[in-house]
């Protein structure tokens, strides 16, 4: 009994890949998106080496935006959230506000995402910065591969920035 009870916390908490073919689970997947820290299929590789200074990407990782952003030297650097590939870094975040959840527009003439819904604003890096929005975009769980990104895996440029948030 003791161990079915542990096996039930693990699934819950951590273990969401070790659920496997548990039917109930596949549901609540659907509309449970694993934590980061959780590593399921639906990896999403992007060659960054083609992106130029000041462009802006969106790839779709798991049914959600993702924008990349390559950094100008007019932009702030924050590192805390900056993925650095070569010598070049990008704000990489999955591209829905965090107030309510709707996707905020690139704007470059002021360097900032502003979310039409309720008028919130993000810096360069994700962060919020005025309005509602009641914390940073999120960062996807993400690893280095040469030029490459790997949306959905946890490398150690992500630990590294999650240990500092
Ligand atoms: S959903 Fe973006 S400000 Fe409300």
């Amino acid at each position: 009994m003791a161990v079915k009870r542990r096996d039930f916390l693990g699934m819950a908490f951590g273990g969401f890949v070790a659920a496997g073919g548990a039917i109930s689970l596949v549901a609540m997947k659907k509309t449970w998106d694993p934590l980061p820290s959780v590593k399921a299929a639906g990896f999403t590789t992007v060659d960054l080496s083609p992106m130029e200074e000041g462009q802006l990407s969106t790839v779709t990782w798991r049914g959600k935006p993702i924008f990349i952003l390559k950094k100008t030297a007019e932009m702030k650097k924050n590192e805390n959230r900056d993925v650095v590939v070569g010598n070049a870094d990008y704000a990489v975040m999955i591209g829905l506000c965090t107030h309510l959840g709707c996707i905020p527009t690139w704007t470059p003439a002021t360097l900032q995402f502003k979310c039409a819904c309720h008028g919130g604003e993000f810096d360069a890096s994700g962060v919020n910065t005025f309005g509602p929005p009641p914390r940073p975009m999120d960062i996807p769980p993400f690893r280095i591969d040469g030029t490459k990104l790997v949306l959905g895996e946890e490398g150690p440029e992500y630990k590294k920035l999650v240990a500092k948030v």
